[in-house]
């Protein structure tokens, strides 16, 4: 019989909270618990306040243990915000063997040579993202093991974390007592969860917004080409909301969420009973009534202004309309009616929805897409690599939380 073994992942956002707790037989993965609550003490992605994060983990996973009925003592989580940034280095190493051939340990060691570069004291490298091995002068290899030469280089990126937020993120997890089986950028996780391997080797870009930021992940050829972190989200839009209709924050939410809408409809009977639309709200102090357009009107603006400055990252790396794979949306944002339409209308590329489709049961919500990709990485490991059961790959990761600590603090 297969052999089962629980995975959670745990999305610590700025706005919620959210955990999964599946279980994997074989290749299956079956949903035991799925909840979320509002979180606090996290800044744009960054935890600031280690003991509201702490607190609002462990009701979360008290709250997913009861659903499921078992005890929760590891967990996949994820890290967010503006500080992540990506770095290109590259590095060369000698092959060892006197036959040359490329071994495991040759790859190690020039992904750690990749490694040797100054960045600043309070930031630390928390991941390497091979593009291309070069083997002699041979560009362009994605798997060197076993190829012969005698000299390996790795073209890479590097993506760099502020140590204060990392610590702030492991302390608040650790302190509940569950071991951190890995720590995986949020858009890296969501991009597991909703794309394919096709739309990663023809070229695609994955958005999530979220509450306070806005991730950008690019894909090409099947490696990650590009990373950036945005210190705007949908919760703009609710301040927006908030100015432009003088009301309090948690109407203007409600009324993004029950009547927001990107566009107002296309064709010209449609749009202007929309635009004649009077919608209205019975606040306890006083109703509110506004036409439709005038949200459209105040919606429409902020999210445009965050596609803009995806097509600048774009125009950075000179796919700006042109990406064959589209963009995919994540993120609580991208649950806002017409965002698909202005996306393909700003970006001039496909766009669709990320739905996480390999989890049953969570494909209709892109805000699940980070947490369902963090359960995903995680069920790679066990059967298939059993350093996880071992506590190889936990050691792992423990000595690189350590290794930063040991740095950070004197
Ligand atoms: N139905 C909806 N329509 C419009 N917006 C929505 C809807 N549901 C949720 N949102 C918005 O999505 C945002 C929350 O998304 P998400 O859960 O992805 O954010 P987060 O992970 O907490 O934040 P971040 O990733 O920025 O740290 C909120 O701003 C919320 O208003
Ligand atoms: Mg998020």
């Amino acid at each position: 019989m297969a052999r089962t073994h629980i995975i959670t992942g745990l999305d610590i956002g700025t706005s919620t909270i959210k955990a999964l707790v599946v279980q994997k037989r074989g290749k299956e993965l079956e949903v035991l618990a799925q909840s979320q609550i509002p979180s606090f003490g996290v800044r744009k992605g960054a935890v600031v306040n280690i003991d509201e994060v702490e607190k609002n983990v462990q009701a979360l996973l008290s709250e997913v243990e009861k659903l499921s009925n078992k005890r929760i003592s590891s967990v996949f989580i994820n890290i967010g915000g503006s500080h992540l940034y990506i770095t290109p280095s590259d590095g060369i190493i000698s092959v060892s063997r006197a036959n040359q051939k490329i071994s495991q340990e040759d790859i190690d060691r020039v992904l750690q040579a990749v490694r040797a570069v100054n960045i600043p004291t309070n930031e630390e490298i928390l991941n390497v993202f091979p593009k291309e091995f070069i083997i002699n002068d041979q560009k362009g290899i994605k798997e060197p093991l076993g190829l012969t030469g005698v000299r390996l280089e790795v073209r890479a990126l590097l993506l760099c974390v502020f140590s204060p937020y990392f610590i702030n993120l492991t302390q608040a997890v650790l302190n509940t007592k569950v071991q951190i089986n890995d720590i995986i950028p949020s858009p890296i996780a969501a991009a597991s969860a909703v794309l394919t391997p096709q739309q990663k080797e023809i070229g695609v870009a994955l958005i999530d917004i979220g509450a306070a930021t806005t991730s950008l992940v690019v894909f090409e050829e099947g490696e990650l080409i590009h990373f950036a972190v945005f210190p705007i989200g949908s919760s703009n839009i609710t301040n927006d909301i908030a100015i432009g209709l003088r009301t309090e924050i948690g109407i203007a939410e409600n009324i993004k969420k029950e009547h927001g809408s990107c566009l107002l409809a296309k064709n010209k009977k449609d749009k202007a009973s929309q635009s004649r639309k009077k919608i209205e709200i019975f606040d306890k102090s006083s109703p509110l009534v506004f036409p439709k357009k005038l949200l459209v009107d105040i919606i429409e603006p902020r999210v445009s202004e965050i596609f803009d400055l995806i097509n600048k990252e774009l125009k950075k790396i000179g796919r700006q309309q042109l990406l064959p794979g589209g963009v995919v949306l994540t993120g609580g944002g991208a649950k806002l009616p017409k965002i698909k339409e202005l996306a393909k209308q700003e970006l001039k590329l496909p766009c669709e929805i990320g739905i996480p489709g390999r989890i049953m049961g969570l494909e209709e919500d892109p805000s699940l897409a980070t947490v369902c990709g963090l359960v995903l990485e995680g069920s790679d490991f066990g059967e298939d690599n059993p350093s996880l059961s071992k506590g190889g790959f936990w050691a792992k990761v423990w000595a690189k939380i350590k290794k930063i600590f040991k740095n950070f603090i004197p």
